[in-house]
């Protein structure tokens, strides 16, 4: 397993330029199974998640052609409705792959993803609404069995809760049923357009994009599409806080800021000096005032911003408040920081972050993808040497991460660790 080693405090400067978002490109690559037509993907990211995804369809019979960072997919080869454990425990987007399967060949078999350090992140809006369409389901050792005599068939649905993964594996189920199927209180993030986008591009029927209420007539069959994804606005805002905490000038580019629009406003409301161009944002040293934040689903402060939006704070003089709404167990990163010299109490789903304080380098250890996220923020503040353990969880979802930060002038290296 490698670790990262960082030497700080460290100055930013120069520009750093955004990877495609891992959470279009998996919904995107599951809906690939939608169709029997070939598909080009443009500028993937080269991230643990997208392989696991691009190894699951490769076991469905999916023909996968990678060169470079293009991706040709030949899905008229699916030969197989299941989705097995052995990959599915490693990445819970492979659910995104029911609703496509099940709505392709009218059965599937999809292991339950199973918890993950953040919580329990159950499946229960995605199942209960597959139901309504007419799928027949049930659950058994683990997997989720579910059939359908003929195809699925178009419904109103209304989700008890935003769910971005229920919300994508709903629309992609109802793009190849009968008849028109409506989505209400779907989620808003930037992520669901842009499958909505892609699904469109090949020929689907999407409409309502960027509303909570989504509107689905089922097609036929599609048509060969190459796609780009949209820029990745939880790695922007990683680079962003980044640049803040350690008071640099950094220009983060190839992302849409207006799918950050709250976190930058909050962020220009604490005193932050960023200028937000189309493509791009411009960070300029700046003294940040305490903050209040509340998790919420978009167009709220994203859960996924949450842990390094803290590494910041712990920069920043008094008592900031930061709650989470969303997931049940995500302050996994609060020890660590802790270890790290930040003086963070909890108190249920709320942390108090007092900060202002200096932060002295020591080993700490990555527990998910974001919460690593935060430990590289903490580490560049920190005095001393701060060595990162576990970065596969960075690798998950952070593309070249310390290459892009030793090309902002950062003082990190990447080693593997002995055993
Ligand atoms: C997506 O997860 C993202 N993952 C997550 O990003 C992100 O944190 C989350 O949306 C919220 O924005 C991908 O897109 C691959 P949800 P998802 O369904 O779809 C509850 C990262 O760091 N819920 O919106 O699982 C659930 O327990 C990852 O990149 C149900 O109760 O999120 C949670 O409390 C982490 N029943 C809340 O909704 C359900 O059937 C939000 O979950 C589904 C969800």
């Amino acid at each position: 397993m490698d670790k990262i080693i960082i030497n700080g405090p460290c100055k930013l400067s120069g520009s750093v330029t955004i990877s495609k978002a891992k959470n279009a490109y998996l919904p995107i690559l599951a809906g690939v199974l939608l169709s029997n037509k070939k598909i080009t993907l443009n500028e993937v990211p080269n991230l643990r998640d997208i392989n696991t995804m691009l190894k699951l369809l490769g076991n469905l019979g999916v023909g996968v052609k990678r060169d470079g960072k293009t991706i040709e997919l030949e899905p008229a080869l699916l030969n197989s409705h299941e989705a097995t454990y052995d990959l599915v425990k490693t990445m819970r987007a492979s659910i995104f792959t029911l609703g496509p399967i099940l709505t392709r060949l009218h059965k599937a078999k999809v292991s339950l993803p199973g918890g993950c350090a953040i919580g329990t992140r159950p499946i229960d809006l995605h199942l209960s609404n597959l139901e309504k369409m007419g799928a027949k389901i049930t659950l058994e050792g683990g997997y989720v069995y579910a059939e359908t005599d003929g195809p699925l068939q178009g419904a109103h649905l209304v989700l008890a809760f935003p769910s971005v993964g229920a919300t994508e594996n709903l629309m992609m189920a109802a793009s190849l049923a009968e008849g028109q199927t409506v989505i209400e209180n779907a989620a808003l993030e930037p992520e669901i357009d842009d499958l909505a986008n892609f699904l469109n591009a090949m020929g689907g029927k999407v409409s309502g994009i960027g509303t909570n209420r989504l509107v689905i007539d089922g097609v036929k069959e599609f048509k060969e599409v190459e796609y780009t994804a949209i820029g990745d606005r939880i790695e922007a805002a990683t680079y962003i806080m980044a640049a803040l905490a350690t008071k640099s000038s950094v220009r983060v580019d190839g992302f849409n800021p207006k799918h950050l629009d709250f976190v930058i406003n909050l962020l220009k409301n604490m005193g932050a000096n960023i200028e937000v161009g189309a493509d791009f944002v411009q960070v300029e040293p700046s003294t940040l005032s305490l903050a209040k934040v509340d998790t919420a689903p978009f167009p709220g402060f994203p859960t996924d911003v949450q842990a390094q939006m803290m590494a910041l704070v712990t920069q920043v003089e008094g008592s900031s408040i930061i709650t989470e709404h969303i997931f049940e167990n995500r302050f996994m990163h609060v020890p660590e920081l802790i270890r790290l010299g930040a003086k963070i109490e909890l108190k249920g789903n709320t942390a108090v972050i007092e900060g202002g304080l200096k932060l002295i380098g020591a080993p700490v250890m990555c527990t998910d993808l974001r919460a690593s996220a935060a430990l590289i923020i903490a580490a560049l503040t920190s005095h001393g040497e701060t060595e990162i353990s576990r970065v596969y969880h960075l690798d998950r979802g952070y593309e070249n991460l310390d290459q892009k930060f030793k090309k902002l002038g950062a003082n990190i290296q990447r080693v593997s660790e002995e055993s």
